[in-house]
């Protein structure tokens, strides 16, 4: 038995128009504690509509509904929404697609057709049975709920593009996956990435690509080849040998089918980066795209900083309880950090709330802008007695607080602490300036001036190279809680999280308004599952 929405898996596409209201009513009947996320979506004036377990709201007990109301404005492109309680992102997420007001073009040549393409990953038990430590390996990929040829038992399953040569289509990739990263790869086609996580990109045309769980790219595929057929495969980056997911060792795949093509010919093969080649093409991809400079909802990036962060991401452990065996290294349980803080999920009311009502003991507004020592981040190794005791961060609900509108930079950087692995850092409520990436430790000085102060990607989740950092910047011009993660979905319970609250503006117009009288409650029945 699996959670589904409406029963299918994906979950249905939602599809908007920049400048609508979007309503959703959530009926739970599962036996599951839920929140839907709108992963992407500003929430401009709506922060309790997020949809982050125990950050902007309790979760919709069974038998109990909900009802999210918000506007989608300054946005367009392919979003996707998802359950925002560990492990049940697996099934219950879909695409959420947002076009251009009526009358307003795309800024590129208009599609033929356009095809969403949904990446997830497959566990064949009851999805609560997982295994979090370490992250659980999964049984297989699908590609719109598909697994296709790659697997035995779903041979015939899989899912097919049929197209008209000559005909352009327009791609809505998503990955849904709840803990890897995917290259994707179609044979004998190169395509035309013009958006990024719903942000308009310079046009650039690539034969691969990576996308991080929670991240989307939307991208133009021309059928210009001759009539056949080709293969569209995904398959996991790898970016570090450890505690990584193992892939089932081999692509996973699905079709594109010309019009006229013979069904007896064979489809041409797409080979995807492996090995020594994943990191270096991973971070091409990565790296080489920009924003679209004057196309719809672009800013200028803010040049003066007001907060400025440096922060330490990465995986250490947290002591085994007596009486326990855990699988971590040396027997510990994993931990996940920032600046040597594991953060800890409040239990009987949400972030935001206790934050509205001003109710003490939820939270301590202590974040350090800095991690507590300064070592050598990407080649950690334990040498002395700090250094063993970095790998133990303290576990604690702690917060950033942002002045309304101010401009915050955040270096986050990759530590070798246990693992180098690449992690998605994914924040609510903004899109961020991906202003550099690098490999090893940042810089200030070499690395401050190569950063792209003129057209860089905007995103709102971002693949941290592994042992190596990003930087990026964004106007807090939201009041409300908002997190900021780790998008492998194994690493919200290792704790690398963080919380922004902004604080309000000026006027009633800027500040967070009471909660809807309705929004759940917690009380926690022992009988139901959460995580
Ligand atoms: Cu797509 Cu906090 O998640």
């Amino acid at each position: 038995m699996i959670p589904t929405v409406n029963g299918s898996l994906p979950g249905p596409t939602i599809n908007v128009r920049e400048g609508d209201t979007l309503v959703v009513h959530v009926i739970n009947n599962s036996t599951y504690n839920i929140t839907i996320h709108w992963h992407g979506v500003f929430q401009l004036k709506s922060p309790w509509m997020d949809g982050a377990n125990m950050i902007t709201q309790c979760p919709i007990q069974p038998r109990n509904n909900f009802t999210y109301r918000f506007d989608i404005t300054g946005q367009e492109g392919t979003l996707l929404w998802h359950a925002h309680v560990v492990n049940l992102r697996a099934t219950l997420h879909g695409a959420l697609i947002i076009r251009p007001r009526s009358g307003r073009p795309y800024p590129f040549p208009k599609p033929y057709k356009e095809v969403p393409l949904i990446f997830e990953q497959w566990w064949d038990v009851n999805i609560e049975l997982l295994n979090l430590q370490p992250a659980p390996i999964c049984d297989a990929y699908l590609i719109n709920g598909l697994a296709g040829d790659s697997y035995p038992c779903s041979k015939n399953r899989m899912f097919k593009l049929k197209v008209v040569q000559g005909k352009t289509y327009l791609l809505r990739i998503i990955n849904a996956a709840l803990n890897t990263h995917l290259f994707f790869k179609i044979a004998d086609h190169n395509v035309t990435v013009v958006s990024v996580d719903a942000a308009y990109t310079t046009p650039y045309v690539s034969d691969v690509m990576i996308l991080t769980p929670g991240q989307t790219v939307d991208a133009l595929l021309t059928a210009d080849q001759p009539i056949g057929m080709y293969y569209m495969s995904i398959s996991p980056y790898i970016s570090a040998n450890s505690l990584a997911p193992v892939p089932p060792g081999h692509d996973i795949r699905s079709l594109i089918v010309y019009e006229g093509a013979k069904s007896t010919s064979s489809p041409s093969m797409s080979l995807l980066p492996s090995g020594t080649n994943a990191i270096p093409t991973a971070h091409r991809f990565s790296s080489n795209i920009t924003s679209l400079v004057g196309g719809p909802y672009w800013t200028p990036v803010p040049y003066h900083v007001d907060e400025n962060m440096f922060v330490t991401m990465g995986l250490g452990l947290d002591p085994c309880p007596p009486e326990t065996t855990c699988n971590g290294p040396l027997g510990q349980h994993i931990a996940g950090s920032f600046n040597n803080r594991t953060f800890v999920m409040p239990e009987t009311i949400s972030l935001q709330e206790a934050y509205f009502y001003n109710i003490s003991g939820v939270y301590t507004d202590d974040f350090p802008d800095q991690p507590p020592m300064k070592f050598d981040y990407a080649n950690f190794s334990v040498r002395t007695e700090s250094d063993y005791e970095m790998m133990f961060p303290e576990r604690k609900t702690s917060i950033k607080t942002l002045k309304f509108n101010s401009t915050v930079e955040i270096i986050v950087q990759n530590t070798g602490i246990i693992s180098p692995e690449s992690h998605p850092m994914h924040l609510h409520g903004f899109n961020f300036y991906v202003l550099g990436y690098g490999f090893g430790n940042y810089d200030p000085i070499r690395d401050a001036r190569k950063l792209n102060l003129v057209n860089p990607q905007m995103h709102n989740t971002v693949g941290v190279p592994p042992g190596g950092w990003v930087v990026l910047r964004f106007i807090a011009n939201n009041p409300g809680a908002w997190m900021f993660h780790c998008h492998m979905d194994a690493h919200l319970p290792y704790g690398i999280i963080m919380v922004f609250i902004v604080e309000n503006g000026p006027t009633p117009e800027t500040s967070l308004q009471p909660p809807p009288s309705n929004l759940p409650q917690c009380t926690h029945d022992p009988t139901i599952y959460e995580s």
